[in-house]
């Protein structure tokens, strides 16, 4: 059985809709009237939940968004290739790992409302990380959108986007 193998069993995880595997780990009992949240909640969210996310070298975390800003933590293994791009189409990449002195850092932020997608940067490799919300994360906040609908929005990033994409 291969090391992240051990991890998935050990940790419990579950495949993601975005590629990767994962488990919540905290949802707080807590909750925010929808009422007190900005429109495009629509519905109750926890205060924050908490994840734990296993992404494998042989297949990225494909391009999604959610609305909340989310704080990546980094735990263990290959450092991640993060990428981003706003909503104006604006790209930009951030290496998340422990090797401080090498751009990498432990913790970032992925602006809420931003596209976003992960790659285990090492070969035959696997990264640990942890995932922060808040709001508490919910299934309708999130969104994957096909190679085609994102090429149509950002025509400039069409290779970027090919390669980060699963259909
Ligand atoms: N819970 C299920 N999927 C996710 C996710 O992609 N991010 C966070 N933060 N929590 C989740």
């Amino acid at each position: 059985m291969s090391k992240a193998q051990k991890f998935i069993e050990k940790l419990e995880l579950q495949p993601h809709p975005e590629g990767g595997y994962f488990k919540e780990t905290y949802r707080s009992r807590g909750e925010i009237n929808s009422k007190h949240l900005e429109e495009n909640y629509r519905g109750n969210r926890n205060y924050s939940t908490c994840i734990y996310f296993l992404l494998t070298s042989d297949k990225f975390s494909a391009l999604h968004k959610i609305e909340q800003d989310e704080i990546w933590h980094f735990y263990h293994g290959s450092p991640i290739r993060l990428h981003m791009i706003t909503t104006d189409g604006i790209y930009s990449c951030q290496m998340i790992g422990p090797d401080l002195f090498n751009e990498e850092v432990p913790q970032f932020v992925v602006p809420g409302g931003c596209w976003f997608a992960g790659e285990v940067v090492n070969k035959d490799s696997f990264s640990l990380i942890g995932c922060t919300v808040s709001p508490g994360f919910d299934f309708n906040d999130f969104e994957l959108k096909s190679r085609n609908e994102l090429t149509e929005l950002f025509p400039d990033l069409k290779d970027i986007i090919t390669r980060l994409t699963h259909h």
